[in-house]
C-alpha cells in the first residue's frame, strides 16, 4: 500500500509534489547535459589562421552591429552544396569564436557575409555601400553613404580590447596598450605596418574610403567587411574540425 501512495496518480493530483518532482527531473537532466562542458578541454576546436580582429576591423564590427546589418545578412555558410557552391566553404565555429555577440543572424534578406572578404574591391565596397542601386540595380538594401562622411570615433580602444580580452580574446598586453595606434595605422596608406602585422597576421593596411586625409567610418565598416572569412587558408588542404 505504502508503494500504491507514490504511484503516479498520486503525483498528478498533487501540485506541490508534481512541481518539486519536475524540477528535480529537469535539474538532472541539466547537469548532464551542462557539466561535462567544463571538463572537457575546449568546446570549440581551434583552427589555424583564427586571430583576434584588429582594432580597426572592431571598429568596423560596431558599426555593423549599429548599423543592424544583421538584420538582413547572416554569417554563416551552412554545409550544405547550394550554399557552398554560393559563398565557399562553409563556416568552422572557430571563425566566429571571437565574436561577441556572433553575427550568424537568423535572416537572409541580402546574402551571407561570413566569406565576403576579397571578394569585391574596397571602390566596390564604398560604392555599393554609398549607393547600392549604383552597382546592383535591383537592390532593395539601403544606402549609408553618412559613413563616408563621418570622422570615426571609437573612445579608448585599449579598454575595448581589455573587456573583450575578459570573456576569453587573447589579446596581449601589448596590442592592448598600442590598440589606438594600430587602428590609425591601419587605416593609412603610408604608414609602416609591420608591428601591426606581427600582432595581427594577415591584416590589410591601406586607406580603405579613398579619402586617405580622414579615417572615417566607412574605412572601418569596409576593413571590416574586407577581412571576414579570410583568416582560414582553405586552399591549402582545408583544416578540418574534429568530429566528436
Ligand atoms: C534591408 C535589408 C538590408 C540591410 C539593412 C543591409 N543590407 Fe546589405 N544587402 C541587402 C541585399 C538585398 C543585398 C543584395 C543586393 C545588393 O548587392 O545590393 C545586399 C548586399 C550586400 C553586400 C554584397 C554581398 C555580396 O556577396 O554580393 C554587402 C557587402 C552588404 N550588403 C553589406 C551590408 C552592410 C555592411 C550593411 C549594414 C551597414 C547592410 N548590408 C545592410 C540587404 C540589406
Amino acid at each position: 500500500m505504502a508503494f500504491r501512495k507514490f504511484s503516479h496518480g498520486t503525483i498528478e493530483r498533487n501540485v506541490t509534489l508534481l512541481a518539486v518532482l519536475s524540477l528535480l527531473v529537469v535539474t538532472v537532466g541539466g547537469i548532464v547535459e551542462i557539466a561535462p562542458l567544463f571538463y572537457i578541454e575546449s568546446t570549440v576546436e581551434k583552427v589555424e589562421g583564427v586571430r583576434p580582429y584588429t582594432p580597426l576591423e572592431l571598429a568596423g564590427r560596431d558599426i555593423y552591429v549599429r548599423e543592424g546589418c544583421y538584420s538582413c545578412h547572416s554569417q554563416m555558410v551552412r554545409p550544405f552544396r547550394d550554399e557552398t557552391e554560393r559563398y565557399g566553404h562553409y563556416s568552422l565555429a572557430a571563425e566566429s569564436m571571437y565574436d561577441h555577440p556572433f553575427q550568424w543572424g537568423s535572416k537572409r534578406t541580402g546574402p551571407d557575409l561570413a566569406r565576403v572578404g576579397g571578394r569585391y574591391s574596397d571602390e566596390w565596397h564604398v560604392q555599393h555601400l554609398k549607393d547600392p542601386r549604383s552597382t546592383v540595380p535591383e537592390s532593395i538594401m539601403p544606402g549609408y553613404a553618412f559613413l563616408a562622411d563621418r570622422e570615426l570615433v571609437t573612445g579608448n580602444m585599449s579598454a575595448n580590447l581589455r573587456a573583450l580580452k575578459r570573456t576569453g580574446v587573447p589579446y596581449t598586453e601589448e596590442s592592448i596598450e598600442k590598440a589606438d595606434a594600430d587602428l590609425r595605422i591601419q587605416a593609412d596608406a603610408n604608414a609602416d605596418a609591420t608591428d601591426l602585422q606581427k600582432r595581427y597576421p594577415k591584416a590589410q593596411a591601406r586607406d580603405y574610403d579613398g579619402n586617405p586625409g580622414k579615417t572615417t567610418e566607412m574605412d572601418a565598416l569596409v576593413a571590416y567587411l574586407q577581412m571576414l572569412g579570410t583568416h582560414v587558408d582553405f586552399k591549402a588542404g582545408a583544416p578540418q574540425e574534429q568530429v566528436r
